[in-house]
């Protein structure tokens, strides 16, 4: 995680470089601090906290090179010492990632007389570079070798005294570098520059920059200079903006008949793009958080209506555990960021076996370029660090490749009626938005300490995706249940008025998962019930009705009154939604 910002140019007011790096605060918010050149001078400010902490100690002053980060803290904790910038000796360096070997190394260099003053992993590779600058009296060669010696995963922005360039070295953390008529920044993606600029340029593993005022350099691992390719971002600045609404959350969720809309439309106008999945023998699913709860969605999709064996996997089990995975096996990983380095890791190992295809937000992403195959969500920018219109998206993918292999199989029965279900749906999802149940349903709830979501088969999934938003955003504990598992132990747990939300969305489990929800409200739980089925019979008084749809399309109804709920939860208890404690949008360690 982490989040880097540098700039270096004729001149620019820190405020505007610090504003960038405020769009990177999804990756981490524990510290920040920048290093800028101030009259010939490298000036270093931190602060513990959120970035705004850091910003009452930045004055109006302009700089010509400048580096900044906020931290997500993995090595030492959360304070003014361990923040990024780090200096050792000549070298000033802010850095994303963790350096694997910083023990070995810190103890090596400790033989040689250095004393650290940090617990961090990143100033250990500060004094990395300035052993190795001070031995090489050049800062390239320098770089060259520790890229050599270095393990584990760095983007590091390197200032060195007395030389006015900007460097930069990446291996398996994200880096870019953006380009303006009169300089350049760089940035742990796009978006946080986007006021900036939109040209951009991705560096590679084990590629290093040398900028200048007028020249950016870029070097292999072999110190060769390479041709780089300047793209154009096209999602507009419009995305990084919270426009009217309170929150990102609620601004992203209200954009979810819009994604839903284009990532349809996009799909269906290329249906070529859309994989067979029925050439292969089964598949395995990759992901964490949410993502992995779409996985388990996917599974229930594919397994029932294309008859394809799908496991679906935590990336970050993946690897510590037996792997089935063959010639035949189709390998899926779904990640908004396409950073998350659990999963990177999953499909670098998967690809040496299988065909991978990775189901991606953000274009030219790590996982999108390490998969054979990608099939981006048309979700755009998602800045709340809990995940919903990009939830949705990875959803609509998945039952478009569920749609293909019935094409494929031509089992895709009644397809008339199927799309114009899909024409109506972003319909639907508007109606269910502007539902006003939500919060009325939080006022009831939002005291409590704990909260149960249940439901069978598919529902389960869904039960799982909104207890863990829920968990996100409010804080509240929650738990997510196979409604007939319940009784197995955990309904030991239920009190009077705990909340019990049951998912219904199947006439057939319906008079089980009742049955399930009635066990609990006889111990006095508060039952809320979310169903596409008719219970009007039942006397519920928290009800959410949700409209009928074919059963491809209902997982992507039912998920949004959760993510509602959800918000109105976390806005009635006070919480960061947005920003919710200790969380981070892009997992770039293991
Ligand atoms: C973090 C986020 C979650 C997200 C998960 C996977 O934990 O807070 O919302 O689902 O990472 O992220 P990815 O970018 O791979 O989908």
């Amino acid at each position: 995680m982490c989040g880097i910002v540098g700039y270096i140019g004729k001149k620019e007011k820190i405020t505007k470089i610090i504003s960038c790096l405020e769009n990177l605060e999804y990756r981490g918010y524990d510290s920040s601090g920048i290093a800028y050149l101030d009259d010939g001078k490298i000036n270093i400010i931190k602060k513990t906290g959120r970035i705004k902490n850091l910003k009452d100690f930045i004055s109006d002053t302009e700089t010509s090179l400048a580096i900044t980060h906020t931290r997500w803290a993995t090595h030492g904790q959360a304070n003014d010492i361990n923040a990024h910038p780090h200096s050792v000796g000549k070298i000033t360096i802010v850095h994303n990632g963790i350096i694997e070997n910083y023990q070995e190394l810190k103890n090596k260099l400790q033989e040689l007389g250095i004393i650290f003053k940090t617990e961090t992993d990143t100033e250990v590779a500060a004094a990395l570079l300035n052993k190795l600058y001070n031995d090489k009296n050049d800062i390239l060669k320098a770089i060259l070798a520790f890229e050599k010696i270095a393990r584990g995963s760095y983007a590091i922005a390197i200032i060195v005294e007395g030389n006015n360039n900007l460097y930069v070295v990446k291996k398996d953390s994200p880096l870019i570098i953006g380009l303006k008529n009169d300089g350049y920044y760089i940035a742990s993606d796009v978006p946080a520059i986007l006021k900036e600029t939109n040209r951009y340029i991705t560096l590679e593993d084990y590629e290093f920059a040398e900028i200048k005022e007028e020249k950016l350099t870029i070097y292999n691992n072999k110190m060769e200079i390479v041709n780089y390719e300047v793209k154009a971002f096209e999602s507009g600045v419009e995305q990084i903006d919270k426009g009217n609404y309170e929150h990102f959350m609620l601004k992203e969720i209200n954009e979810e008949d819009t994604v839903i809309k284009n990532t349809f439309n996009y799909y269906f106008e290329h249906f070529d793009e859309i994989i067979d999945i029925t050439k292969y023998k089964n598949i395995e699913i990759i992901a964490c958080g949410s993502a992995y709860n779409v996985g388990l969605i996917g599974k229930n999709l594919i397994e029932e209506n294309l008859d394809i064996k799908t496991d679906v996997y935590l990336a970050s089990e993946y690897r510590y555990q037996k792997q089935f995975t063959e010639k035949e096996t189709l390998v899926i990983a779904i990640s908004q960021s396409g950073e998350t380095a659990d999963t990177l890791a999953a499909i670098k190992i998967a690809n040496k076996k299988a065909t991978t295809l990775s189901i991606v937000n953000v274009i030219d992403s790590s996982i999108a370029r390490e998969s054979k195959q990608v099939l981006y969500t048309k979700a755009g920018i998602e800045i709340a660090v809990a995940t919903t219109k990009a939830y949705i998206s990875q959803l609509v993918v998945l039952t478009m490749l569920v749609i293909k292999g019935l094409k494929v199989k031509e089992q895709l029965n009644d397809e008339k009626s199927l799309l114009s279900e899909i024409e109506n749906l972003p319909k639907l999802v508007r109606n269910l938005i502007e539902k006003d149940d939500y919060k009325k349903i939080a006022e009831k709830i939002y005291k409590s300490n704990d909260m149960y979501f249940i439901g069978r088969g598919i529902d389960a999934s869904i039960a799982r995706e909104a207890s863990l938003k829920m968990k996100e955003v409010s804080y509240v504990h929650s738990e997510y249940y196979a409604a007939g598992e319940l009784k197995h132990g955990t309904i030991s747990l239920i009190e009077e008025k705990t909340p019990v939300i049951g998912i219904i969305s199947d006439i057939n489990i319906l008079p089980k998962t009742m049955s399930n929800i009635k066990e609990t409200a006889s111990r006095g739980a508060n039952i809320i019930i979310v169903t596409s089925e008719d219970i009007s019979k039942e006397n519920y008084k928290y009800v959410i009705n949700i409209s009928k749809v074919n059963k491809l399309l209902q997982p992507i109804l039912l998920v949004i009154p959760f993510q509602l709920l959800a918000y109105e939860t976390a806005k009635l208890r006070g919480c960061s939604i947005d920003k919710p404690r200790n969380l981070a949008k892009s997992v770039t360690v293991e």
